[in-house]
């Protein structure tokens, strides 16, 4: 992608709440299966501008949430929202580098980009004992998605169904304590305030921008008609 191509991504995706779909009651329920004290020391990885930092400062109130993420405009974001409270430590981090030890890593829609396979292997030496790991995962929920669906998902060739992700959870050597699918609440949390960034930005928009645009506004789109067949799933794993 252009320089340019990222500028237009950027002024779209500028200060929104949250770069995926979650809402604070996956945080509350992650840490309730997982057994989180309040004391916990919690890693949110690839943790975007902060979203989920104050339902995991929640989960722990005695604790401490190291945050990263590699894209420094949404540390920034995250400082902003959180960086004030000591209970935080907010950085610019590649997340396949953590080292712990945590007693929860946290990673919201962001696990695809290292596998999950690979990503659990990686974190299993970052962990505590009795640690947890609880992340969101895209998976198909049929086995006949539609044309429109698998186009939208192109560009990520290796999601599966739950019961793939459930193979990939035992594969890395860790078992799953619970699961379950977002929410359509947890959806529109992203996607309505990037719906109301879109009209603002849209009028005029040519080039790029509005090529970001009408990216963003099918993605939605898609999701909004196709919702039953796909989806992000929250698995709560723990070495075997
Ligand atoms: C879909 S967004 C989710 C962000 C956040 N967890 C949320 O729910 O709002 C994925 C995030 O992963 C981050 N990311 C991707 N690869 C990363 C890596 N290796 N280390 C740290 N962050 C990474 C991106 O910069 C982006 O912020």
């Amino acid at each position: 992608m252009s320089a340019a191509y990222w500028e237009a991504f950027f002024d779209l995706h500028r200060d929104l709440p949250r770069e995926g779909p979650g809402e604070p009651a996956d945080v509350a329920w992650a840490a309730d299966v997982a057994g989180v004290r309040p004391d916990a020391r919690i890693c949110d990885a690839a943790c975007g501008p902060g979203a989920d930092i104050a339902a995991l400062l929640a989960a722990a109130p005695q604790g401490h949430v190291t945050a990263m993420d590699k894209v420094e405009a949404f540390v920034a974001q995250a400082q902003a929202r959180h960086g004030q409270d000591p209970r935080t430590d907010i950085r610019t981090g590649d997340m396949s580098k953590i080292t712990g030890p945590y007693d929860l890593i946290w990673c919201a829609g962001a696990v695809y980009f290292l596998g999950v396979t690979e990503a659990l292997r990686l974190w299993r030496k970052a962990l505590a004992p009795q640690g947890t790991i609880a992340f969101s995962q895209p998976c198909w929920f049929t086995d006949t998605p539609s044309e429109a669906a698998r186009a939208g998902w192109a560009d990520y060739p290796a999601m599966t169904d739950e019961a793939g992700l459930q193979a990939h959870i035992t594969k890395a050597g860790y078992h799953c304590l619970a699961s379950r699918r977002l929410s359509d609440a947890a959806w529109e949390g992203y996607y309505s305030p990037l719906d109301a960034r879109i009209a603002k930005l849209r009028p005029g928009a040519t080039g790029d921008l509005a090529a970001v645009l009408d990216e963003a506004e099918a993605e939605a789109a898609l999701w909004r008609a196709e919702r039953a067949t796909f989806g992000y799933t929250l698995c709560v794993v723990r070495p075997a």
